[in-house]
């Protein structure tokens, strides 16, 4: 598969296209029914966003529901812009916790269920309805044997009018700590049903000063500590569960940036999302320590897009101790096009990680390795990322590719950089994590084993 470059971008968008459309040879006989095997796929695959009360404009649970819509889920799935999962399925790791996309095999049972008419089947087949966990409540207190989370932090409220068009919401809140405490779970939710009907996404980023040289980012344009997401919330995920002996670090002085991303519910509501803090008892402190890095182009002079051109950036991180790799949050605004990211192994080999060669400003994906696949590098492994924008009048994002732009906060202006999430540990802990690992799979690649 060939990445783009800045010559052949679109041309590798219309490859990825042709390569995702499976055809089974011998399968086309039999249409699948609705009933038996569609309302199964998107059970799994789309009831957590089409559904009443979530983001998605229709609900996709009864057959009802979801004739109307037979064609342009078809054409939906077929150019995998539903669901949202940007990944290029033919590069790098494919082993997600998150991983919310369809199989070729889905893909191709739904496009013969349209082609054959969308028929519904015996009513007999439909399978129970799915039951969807209280996403008012605080799921993991109980788990930790509490109410609810050790600190609540709310963003200020927004009301989201009526026809409005789709908002990001920024305010910035204090943590209100005054001693460093670690973090063993974290969990996110728009407070209210109809909140989550148009809280699209929302990331809560974290600032504080870093006084550990391995933790630290960059500086913002201002001079002030990059925030980097503490925690995301898309729908279908409500928190996040350190790994035993994790934790991330929360300091005294610290704020949450919130960015909220709200859409049109169709009338005023008014929200407020909320993170909720579970800590590691005092005194109790975790072995390892996950810290967010920035990578990528990083700041003002990294970004520099002319009119009508497609523009490649990079940015190199070297890593200071062997570490974990647990995930990868592209970041770019409405000329984002496609990321990359790669290994550059201490002995010269490469290996690319992962690709989203799809990017989608709406969509701010965080993709969660899956425990048994999240590369294990060396000290002195560099991460580099490659970000690609298309400042062209083929990008249908863009607002005008007539005007070059630069770095900054705004939709109009741009960023390239991607948010990852690393767990630093000891030559001794990194051994017995890639023996552990060589274990569970013996075809753990070659180069990780160094
Ligand atoms: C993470 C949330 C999410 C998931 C999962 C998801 N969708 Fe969507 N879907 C949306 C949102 C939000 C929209 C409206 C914005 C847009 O069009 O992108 C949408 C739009 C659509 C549309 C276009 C509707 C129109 O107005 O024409 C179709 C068709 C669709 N989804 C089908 C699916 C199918 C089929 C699945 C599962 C295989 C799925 N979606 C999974 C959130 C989701």
């Amino acid at each position: 598969m060939i990445r783009p470059t800045s010559l052949g971008i679109l041309g590798a968008a219309f490859a990825t296209v042709a390569l995702m459309t499976p055809s089974v040879a011998g399968a086309a006989d039999t249409v699948p029914t609705f009933t038996k095997d569609i309302a199964p796929i998107f059970q799994e695959k789309c009831e957590a966003c089409h559904r009443p009360d979530s983001i998605a404009p229709m609900s996709l649970i009864t057959y009802e529901e979801a004739r109307p819509w037979a064609r342009s889920i078809r054409g939906r799935v077929e150019s995998r812009s539903m669901p949202p999962w940007h990944i290029d399925k033919t590069l790098g790791i494919q082993d997600f916790k998150n991983d919310r996309s369809l199989s070729d095999a889905q893909v191709d049972t739904i496009t013969r269920w349209v082609d054959g008419g969308a028929p519904k089947g015996d009513a007999t087949d439909m399978p129970a309805p799915k039951v969807w966990p209280n996403e008012q409540g605080w799921n993991f207190a109980a788990q930790f044997g509490q109410k609810e989370p050790d600190l609540i932090i709310r963003s200020t409220p927004w009301t989201q009018k009526a026809g409005a068009n789709d908002t990001w919401w920024k305010p910035v809140v204090a943590t209100g700590l005054t001693e460093p405490r670690w973090v063993r779970a974290i969990e996110l939710r728009p407070a209210t049903v109809k909140g989550r009907k148009i809280t699209h996404h929302a990331i809560a980023r974290l600032q504080q000063e870093e006084t550990d040289a391995l933790a630290r980012n960059d500086v913002d344009q201002n001079g002030a500590p990059q925030a980097g997401t503490f925690m995301e919330w898309a729908v279908g995920k409500q928190g996040e569960m350190m790994r035993p002996n994790s934790g991330k670090l929360m300091l005294p002085g610290s704020k949450i940036v919130w960015d909220i991303h709200y859409s049109n519910g169709g009338e005023n509501i008014t929200d407020i999302v909320e993170l909720g803090v579970y800590f590691y008892p005092k005194g109790q402190e975790p072995k390892f320590r996950q810290v967010l890095h920035l990578m990528g182009a990083t700041n003002a002079g990294g970004v520099d897009i002319p009119p009508n051109t497609l523009k490649q950036t990079e940015g190199f991180f070297v890593m200071r101790e062997n570490g974990r790799v647990e995930s990868f949050q592209p970041h770019m605004h409405l000329r984002g096009k496609a990321m990359e990211m790669s290994a550059i192994l201490p002995n010269g080999q490469v290996q690319v990680l992962s690709y989203v060669n799809r990017f989608d400003f709406a969509w701010m994906n965080t993709y969660m390795y899956a425990d048994d696949a999240a590369p294990l590098l060396p000290k002195g492994t560099i991460l580099k990322i490659v970000a690609w924008h298309d400042n062209t009048a083929a990008n249908k994002n863009n607002p005008d590719p007539n005007v070059w732009v630069g770095y900054g906060d705004r939709t109009v202006d741009e960023m390239a950089h991607a948010w990852v999430n690393v767990t630093y540990m000891g030559d001794t802990d990194y051994k017995a994590e890639l023996d552990a690992r060589r274990a569970k799979r013996p075809s753990t690649q070659q180069q990780q084993q160094q």
